[in-house]
């Protein structure tokens, strides 16, 4: 069973210059145009979003926020809405990584804010969750995942319907931007959880469509061995995202 395409994320963060951003872009749509068969976004700082979208043009490249704030409008000094976001071109915002709630605080609750929100406006939400190694070594890995899955999409779970093209990324706290990954078997098991957890409040259906990517020190030379788990449908790559020389073989990987 092989319903689910293959979804390549980079997370670009606080990283490239304008100039930067608009040649990154082009580099992964030329790279591209001959490939159908696996899904790519690139998720810009909020000051390339706009020339980054001028730049994919018809390429067929998802366009993502890193963040956003729940609330349409208002004063919110510093904030960024949904419809804003779709006003420059997004189709996804990445919600709830690992930096937004361990740098920035950001709470399960508000994740769930944000994802009822994104959705309202047709954008579609990547939301991220992780263990940190301190957890992991406790073996509170299931415990941490589910809680943090059971807060950030409660909104979801009370209507009992979660859009079939959401999707998660689950991003180890402990792999990321530290060159340790988590072992495909590792990702496996957590990916095979949060399945469970998705059968269990939105039905099989859904549970068989929703892709769950993997986050964590994604490299060229480790995407295959991901890839090739059952449950790992995609991956979310911050730092080998940055460079055509590394994202492209990542998005290439079975081509
Ligand atoms: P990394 O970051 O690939 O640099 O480990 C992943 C992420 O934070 O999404």
């Amino acid at each position: 069973m092989d319903q689910r395409k293959p979804f390549i994320a980079g997370n670009w963060k606080m990283n490239l210059s304008l100039d930067e951003s608009v040649s990154l872009v082009r580099a992964i749509a030329d790279s591209i145009h001959d490939l159908e068969g696996v899904d790519v976004l690139v998720g810009p700082p909020f000051t390339s979003l706009h020339p980054v979208k001028q730049a994919i043009a018809d390429a067929g490249i998802y366009l993502a926020a890193q963040n956003m704030h729940w609330e349409s409008s208002g004063a919110y000094t510093g904030e960024i809405s949904p419809s804003m976001l779709i006003e420059t071109g997004c189709t996804h915002v990445i919600l709830g990584h690992s930096e937004r709630r361990h740098i920035f605080g950001e709470t399960d609750e508000w994740v769930d804010r944000k994802a009822k929100s994104a959705a309202k406006v047709g954008l579609t939400p990547i939301v991220c969750v992780g263990e940190t190694i301190e957890e992991r070594e406790k073996e509170r890995t299931e415990e941490v995942i589910e809680s943090q899955l059971r807060g950030s999409l409660k909104n979801f779970r009370e209507k009992g319907a979660l859009p079939s093209s959401f999707l998660l990324a689950y991003e180890p706290v402990w792999a990321i931007g530290t060159g340790q990954t988590a072992t495909p078997e590792q990702a496996q098991e957590v990916h095979h959880f949060i399945r469970q957890w998705l059968t269990q409040g939105f039905g099989t259906k859904t549970a068989e469509v929703v892709r769950i990517l993997y986050g964590g020190s994604v490299k060229p030379d480790n995407i295959k061995d991901l890839m090739s788990m059952a449950d790992v449908d995609g991956v979310l790559v911050g730092g080998a995202s940055l460079k055509a020389d590394s994202f492209i073989p990542i998005i290439r990987f079975g081509f």
